[in-house]
């Protein structure tokens, strides 16, 4: 989608459809809407003093107009003590869902400045643009039905002279983090038989080939040369080849890179410990983690910030097969310790192992992973929140800073030396699960055996990386988790 910034005075905006994003009105037009109110004869005016529309969260009315904008659409962010940035995304995002509705190629949007509350023109252009490209997103490359709405094509913010210069520098920022929201959903969305551990490589060979990453990808026989005895345990069960994929964008010269590592597992049938069937179709997105590493890069190719980033992907099926590993099969892993594995269906923890310590060669000045890893982080937060966990309390609240900014909420659990201890093996050095009590933190406790002297925090996205309801905001499916939080994360370290 393409995005402008426009200073025009919105009575006179030539568009299909004018957005104004408005807070509580209680029951008057906003002094800065009164030209506006005037185009319209007063409706606004009249439905505001009526109660029919009244600047409730996600609630919107139309008007149509004898000239300018043919309509005008109030959108409800809620009230003024509760406006940000979430508030202005989401907006932008209602309004998009609504433009969809009206089969309108372009839209129009304005944040009414009496409704900004704290939030800067620079954040507002950002969230404008985030917010509508995430509205405005479907996913219809594998259906060839035709009776589906066309697809929104452009969006203009519109603005007053004086704040064009930071709407501007907000929008590029923010049209980088929406394409790369895109790429994390377009990946998700895709089933397994397309989206398979080689499909990831080639992405990221795009991605490479498109903003100039370094990138390597290793095959099943190399995996073996480094000892990836974790990854490889989980692969063995399937014909589809592993790719542990690598790349790195270079915005600074030698100073310690941050890593990225996304869980790649691109369908998760739990191996020999396998799922019942019911929602196991759900498992194609369990590799929301690497799709959220591959937008993220997508953003960093646009930004080029000054700053370098590893990503890592360790990706591959987890299928049952007379080769798959078998319950109580011990493994030697990369970093050397040995594994029993007790659940095939505990495979994610077990392809991280591998890649965190594969991480210990870029000097990480701190490594951050996002795995759809338990589901015991459903039953925990439910969809509403991401797990946080790590070794490093400092870059735990940096991490959930980012979350606030990027509107991916963190919610940090506890990781006592009591929870490490039901990973103990009778036989290995440590067991691949820790059972159903706290298994979203001896699941990060496992992870944790295989950081090995850098700063760690674990993303445990399970409950956000998709959505099984359309809400007013978003629509059914996968909702790109992560990217905007890795952004946010990588901007704040590039400003230092
Ligand atoms: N990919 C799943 C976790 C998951 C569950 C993601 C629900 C999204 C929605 C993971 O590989 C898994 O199967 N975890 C097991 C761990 C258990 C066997 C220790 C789980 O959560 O049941
Ligand atoms: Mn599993
Ligand atoms: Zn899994």
């Amino acid at each position: 989608m393409n995005s402008t910034v426009k200073v025009v005075p919105l009575e006179r905006v030539p568009t299909p459809l004018l957005a104004v994003l408005v807070g509580a009105l209680n029951g008057k037009v906003p002094t800065s809407l009164l030209a506006l109110d005037d185009l319209l004869g007063g409706a606004m005016g009249r439905a505001a003093e009526h109660g029919d529309f009244t600047g409730e969260r996600d609630t919107v009315h139309v008007f149509y107009a004898p000239r300018g904008p043919r309509r005008v659409m109030l959108v409800g962010l809620g009230k003024l003590i509760e406006m940000s940035r979430g508030a202005v995304r989401r907006g932008a995002a209602v309004a998009a869902r609504r433009a969809l509705g009206f089969g309108v190629e372009s839209i129009a949007c304005h944040v009414t400045h009496e409704f900004r509350g704290g939030v800067a023109p620079a954040a507002i252009g950002q969230v404008l643009v985030e917010g509508v490209m995430q509205g405005a997103w479907q996913f219809r490359s594998l259906q060839v039905a035709t009776d589906r709405k066309p697809p929104l094509k452009s969006m203009e913010i519109i603005a007053t002279r004086e704040e064009r210069p930071d709407l501007e520098r907000g929008r590029s920022i923010g049209h980088a983090m929406a394409i790369g929201h895109k790429l994390a959903r377009n990946l998700q969305a895709l089933p397994g038989n397309i989206c398979t551990p080689e499909y990831l490589a080639t992405i990221a060979r795009q991605l490479s080939k498109a903003y100039g990453f370094k990138i390597n990808v290793l095959n099943a026989s190399l995996m073996e040369k480094e000892g990836m005895g974790a990854l490889l345990a989980v692969a063995r069960g399937s014909t589809e080849e592993p790719r542990f994929i690598t790349l790195e964008h270079k915005g600074a010269a030698r100073s310690a890179p941050i890593c990225l590592v996304g869980k790649g597992i691109t369908f998760d049938s739990g191996g020999i410990s396998i799922k019942p069937a019911d929602k196991m179709e759900e498992m194609k997105y369990d590799m929301s983690g690497a799709a959220a590493v591959l937008g993220t890069f997508e953003a960093l190719g646009q930004l080029k910030p000054p700053i370098n980033v590893v990503g890592i992907i360790p990706a591959t099926e987890n299928l049952p097969s007379g080769t798959a590993t078998k319950p109580g099969d011990v493994v030697r892993s990369h970093l050397g310790k040995s594994i029993e594995v007790v659940n095939t269906d505990a495979e994610g923890r077990m392809i991280l192992a591998d890649a965190l310590s594969y991480a210990r060669r870029f000097k990480p000045a701190c490594v951050i992973d996002a795995a759809t890893l338990t589901g015991a982080i459903v039953v925990a937060l439910g969809n509403h929140a991401i797990g946080l966990m790590g070794n490093d309390d400092q870059l735990l609240a940096e991490v959930r800073q980012a979350g606030e900014l990027a509107g991916e909420r963190c919610w940090p659990l506890p990781m006592w030396d009591e929870y490490r201890e039901q990973n103990r093996s009778d036989i290995a050095d440590v067991k691949n699960s820790g059972g159903r009590p706290g298994g979203s933190i001896t699941a990060g406790w496992f992870l944790r055996e295989f950081v090995d002297g850098f700063p760690w925090a674990h993303l445990d996205i399970a409950g956000t990386a998709y959505t099984d309801r359309d809400q007013p905001q978003l629509s059914k499916g996968p909702t790109g988790t992560g990217v905007r939080l890795f952004i946010e994360f990588i901007l704040g370290r590039a400003r230092g």
